[in-house]
């Protein structure tokens, strides 16, 4: 990765707003803290990552169910899981300027002695911290009493521990098997920051891979190396990429082993994804609120038990960051400095680009459009763009991360039926013959 700095951070951010690729929720009244919107590049590349990750995890195994469960759940599951009650961080508040911040994100915070200064206003103390709940409440239904509550998920896990009855009696799978589910979350997080790095509404991607318990170490393993490989697979650089093995005494009380995932992002290392083994717990826990039996029947062994589970948890939204992080480069080209997206073709939102030479040529506009149709059979997601000269174009286009731009010119059509390929890396140009593009490009997306 390049320099780790709040300029990096900031270029990030104005390319992705001036691009389309995500802006501030609710921008025009000032914004909603913690929310953001993604403009139509950043979706593109949002469901590139979405569809390869449910591909890679759900639909190319066989011992894969995907599930897209509510948000809103019964207050029950979070009772059980012990959400309602603990799912939270703790609190410090500024005596002096009211400012509230998260008491073990502050630096400089004693959080032994309990007390430091206010990092914003820096007179005030922070006093004592005090839990906050980080789940949005609400009621649902028209009355609103202790018995409407629900909550928006907090996490998409439990969205699968709660069907887990259900995938068995639909299809009877055999330990072990896992559920997939990829959808929004939220937190309500004292201190978003950083971008879309920690923000109150989120989407995951997670697993929920049910075992015997005697299997739970092999598994994880299994796990550990998807995940490396599915990093490398979206185009992260392995060197910042490092895998963190939670002590004991810092993992959540119900995981016998976590691996943190933590990635060089602009601000510094921090956590991208998380592997945990989570035993028995969500499901014992379920079943002993709801009480419905949650256990397992091994017909060749007659063993009964409640499985074991191994959860790889990824953030989608911080799987953006990291992708943007890593492709966003600066070089020099023809003497100016050129800042380009080197993302890998997988997850480009725009795969290949299309110019007329001239857009007041009518026989090269046509051609260009005929190249720009037959590309959009073959890729899907390619661009046709006749605004302002050709520099300026592959400027745009190496700006959104386009991996290839061809040019319709004078050659073209009266000439060879050749058009130009250039590749946004190394910004040189190939004539390629018009009817060997598509197969031309193909070698080089894949
Ligand atoms: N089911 C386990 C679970 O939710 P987590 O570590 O709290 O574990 C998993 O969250 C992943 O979700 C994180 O590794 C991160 O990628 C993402 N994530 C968590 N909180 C987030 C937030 N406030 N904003 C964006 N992504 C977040």
């Amino acid at each position: 990765m390049k320099a780790k700095d709040s300029e990096l951070m900031e270029k990030i951010v104005s390319l992705c707003k001036r691009r389309g690729f995500i802006y501030q929720g609710s921008e025009i009244y000032g914004g909603l803290s913690g929310t953001w919107d993604y403009g139509p590049l950043g979706t593109a590349l949002k469901n590139n990552v979405r569809n390869l990750w449910w591909k890679k995890f759900v639909t190319d195994r066989e011992d894969m169910y995907g599930v897209d469960a509510a948000i809103l759940m019964n207050q029950n599951v979070w009772k059980a899981t012990g959400h309602v009650g603990g799912f939270s961080d703790p609190l410090v508040t500024c005596d002096k300027c009211k400012k509230r911040f998260r008491a073990d994100k502050v630096e400089g915070y004693d959080l032994k002695a309990e007390k430091g200064k206010c990092p914003d206003c820096g007179k005030g103390d922070l006093g004592k911290p005090v839990q906050f709940n980080m789940m949005f409440k609400t009621h649902a239904g028209a009355v609103e009493d202790d018995s409407s509550i629900s909550y928006l998920r907090p996490e998409t896990a439990q969205g699968m521990f709660v069907n887990y009855k259900n995938i068995i009696d639909s299809f009877h799978p055999k330990l072990p098997f896992g559920m997939g589910q990829i959808g929004k979350a939220f937190r309500n997080e004292i201190a978003p920051r950083d971008f879309t790095f920690r923000s109150r509404e989120f989407e995951q991607m997670e697993i929920e891979y049910l075992v015997n318990p005697k299997d739970w170490a092999p598994t994880f393993e299994h796990f550990r190396k998807e995940m490396l490989d599915w990093t490398k697979q979206i185009g992260l650089n392995p060197v910042n990429v490092y895998e963190n093995e939670i002590a004991d005494a810092d993992r959540a009380f119900y995981s016998k082993r976590t691996i943190d995932f933590e990635f060089d992002f602009p601000f510094g290392r921090s956590e991208l994804y998380g592997l945990a083994y989570r035993t028995d717990y969500d499901l014992k826990k379920h079943s002993e609120f709801s009480g419905v039996e949650l256990s397992y029947l091994d017909e060749e062994t007659k063993e009964k038990f409640v499985p074991h589970c191994i959860e790889p948890s990824f953030g989608l939204d911080r799987t953006i960051l990291a992708i943007l992080s890593s492709a966003y480069t600066e070089d020099n080209m023809n003497e100016e400095v050129r800042a380009y997206l080197k993302f890998a073709p997988v997850v480009a939102p725009v795969k290949v680009a299309v110019f007329p030479l001239l857009k007041n040529k009518p026989a090269l506009v046509e051609k260009a459009r005929e190249i720009y149709q037959a590309l959009r059979k073959e890729f899907g997601a390619v661009m046709f763009d006749d605004n302002g000269n050709v520099g300026k174009r592959y400027r745009r286009q190496d700006e959104i991360g386009t991996p290839y731009c061809v040019t319709v010119d004078f050659d073209t059509i009266e000439k060879d039926n050749t058009v130009t390929v250039r590749d946004r890396d190394t910004g040189k140009q190939e004539r390629v013959e018009a009817a060997k593009l598509s197969d031309y490009l193909k070698s080089k997306l894949n």
